[in-house]
């Protein structure tokens, strides 16, 4: 290791710049990408760049949180940025989620080319329009489906044609979009098909499935995809020709895992997503650092998730419980209940929950209590438990002041080991009504005030806090805890901050 520098959350994608001096990183969660200046000598700097997702799809004045920023790139000549990623609230047709989109950083102005938007009008009758239809709406929402690009993962600039081409996890596709464009994702120029052999009971293609890495061939002409689920490389003629795959490897964790981690990156099947796959809000098993809204559906009156409540209807009032994505990945072990509200007994059930609330129209129990939803839940279960990878762990002996933390969790004193088992994940897979916390804007009050004790495994690395994402670090947590859980009002500044760095060695 030359030097090291502290990021913000997640850090996934790096662009170097054409001098060597600067590089640019996209990050998992949140919308700002970080700028490291000095990479060539011996101390590098960070600093924060924010980057506003999807400009054109976002309420006037507002900007979106986003998430899955893989992928960055640039136009060669080094001014222009693109990050594609997914922007949390995007609104358009039935955009529960969000929508995937491409966002451009001008340089060096560090700047996006998209004029502020002035009106929340959603512009109907525009399904197919040209972006030079789009400049005419006066600054009204683009009448657009959330498009093909579902989970953008990997992404690589053409030069031939000034178009990028991003690889959709979601969809199995290879999507083009206009790199001259100020919000290139916003239309596909085309998107052609990775995945071959739908699976129909599982929903999920046999070949080619979550297409996560692409490389171009020196005359533009061949993409070459990863497929992370089914472990192909697919050529693919960007031009006239048909493809072809070859299998890498089989299922590395053999044959009980390979329709689980298919059914992971998914979105081609409506009876198991209405758009976003699990890997959609739970990036590589972890979270998306989103508090999702739990909404009834405009169109069944069923619960699902939206991304902001102004999915349903730009100027309703506060509506819908917030709901905190959890991580996955290494904390599913033990046996339910799982949810936030205990509610589900199984993991299994969990899964069939979730088919019902990742969509616009939902579904009733009764609609998922059928075979095929069955089989895709106990297909999905092993690899949820398994498959999905915790992140890695410093194995060292705790320092003292971690020590001294430790022993203030498991003391009386604070009665934290009472509810956060430190045998069983940190948590005893109860619901209990402590007392309400603040109700956060835009979200609506909830009866059931019983949440479950969430597991604390990895918990340094999954902000922020609560059902209701209300606390933004540990310290804070610490802080405005009031003995609301356990006890902590008598702790002096020191033990707080030992408990919090005993905290983050989970
Ligand atoms: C739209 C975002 C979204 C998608 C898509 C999504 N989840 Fe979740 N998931 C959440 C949120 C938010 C929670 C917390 C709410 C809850 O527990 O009820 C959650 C909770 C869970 C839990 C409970 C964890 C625990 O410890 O109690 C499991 C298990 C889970 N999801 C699995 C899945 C699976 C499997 C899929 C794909 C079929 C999936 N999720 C897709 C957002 C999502
Ligand atoms: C009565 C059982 C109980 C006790 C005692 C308790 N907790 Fe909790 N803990 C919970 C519940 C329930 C939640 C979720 C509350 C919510 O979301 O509103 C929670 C949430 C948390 C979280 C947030 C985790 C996340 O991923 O959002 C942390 C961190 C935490 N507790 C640490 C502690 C510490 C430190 C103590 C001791 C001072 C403690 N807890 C004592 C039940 C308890």
């Amino acid at each position: 290791v030359i030097a090291s520098v502290d990021v913000r959350r997640e850090p996934r994608g790096v662009l170097v710049d054409n001098e060597g001096q600067t590089a640019w990183v996209s990050h998992l969660v949140g919308a700002p990408l970080t700028r490291i200046d000095g990479i060539n000598g011996a101390s590098p700097q960070a600093q924060t760049v924010s980057l506003a997702p999807s400009p054109l799809r976002a309420p006037v004045g507002k900007v979106l949180d986003a998430s899955l920023g893989y992928a960055i790139v640039a136009s060669p000549d080094g001014k222009r940025l693109y990050a594609p990623r997914h922007a949390l609230g995007a609104q358009g047709v039935r955009n529960w989620y969000g929508a995937p989109t491409v966002d451009v950083l001008e340089l060096p102005s560090q700047r996006s080319p998209v004029p502020p938007r002035r009106s929340n009008i959603l512009a109907a009758g525009r399904e197919n329009a040209s972006f030079k239809d789009l400049l005419k709406m006066h600054g009204q929402i683009p009448f657009v489906e959330p498009g093909p690009m579902v989970q953008p993962r990997a992404a690589v600039y053409l030069k031939r044609t000034r178009t990028i081409l991003v690889a959709a996890e979601g969809t199995d596709q290879l999507v083009e979009v206009d790199a001259r464009s100020p919000e290139p994702g916003l239309i596909a120029r085309n998107a052609r098909d990775l995945g071959q052999n739908m699976d129909v009971p599982h929903g999920v293609h046999e070949g080619c499935a979550a297409p996560s890495g692409v490389a171009v061939s020196e005359d533009e002409l061949t993409a070459y995809v990863f497929c992370r689920a089914s472990y192909d490389v697919v050529a693919q003629p960007l031009g006239p020709g048909v493809s072809s795959t070859i299998r890498l490897a089989e299922d590395p964790q053999g044959k009980a895992f390979e329709k689980g981690r298919r059914m992971f990156y998914a979105t081609g099947d409506i009876g198991m997503s209405g758009g976003l796959g699990c890997a959609g809000c739970h990036p590589e098993g972890r979270d998306d650092g989103h508090t999702w809204h739990e909404v009834k559906s405009p169109e069944t009156g069923q619960k699902i998730f939206v991304a902001e409540q102004h999915a349903i209807g730009i100027e309703e009032k506060p509506s819908g419980f917030p709901r905190q994505t959890q991580m996955l990945a290494g904390r599913l072990g033990d046996p339910g209940p799982y949810g936030w509200h205990a509610q589900a007994p199984t993991l299994e059930d969990r899964a069939k929950e979730g088919f019902a609330l990742h969509r616009w129209d939902g579904a009733g129990p009764a609609d998922l209590d059928n075979a095929t939803s069955r089989l895709r839940a106990r297909a999905l279960a092993p690899f949820l438990r398994g498959g999905l990878v915790p992140p890695p762990r410093d194995e060292r002996p705790l320092t003292e002041v971690e020590e001294r933390g430790r022993q203030l969790f498991v003391g009386d004193g604070t009665g934290c080991a009472t509810c956060h088992l430190p045998e069983k994940g940190y948590t005893n897979r109860a619901a209990y009504p402590l007392k309400p916390l603040p109700t956060r804007p835009t979200f609506a009050d909830e009866e059931d005030l019983s949440f479950k004790t969430p597991g604390l495994a990895f918990v340094a690395g999954t902000p922020p806090y609560y059902h209701d994402g209300s606390a933004p670090t540990l310290e804070a947590l610490i802080e405005w805890n009031n003995d609301r859980m356990g006890r902590t009002s008598h702790l002096s500044k020191a033990e707080r901050a030992a408990l919090v760095a005993f905290l983050k060695t989970l």
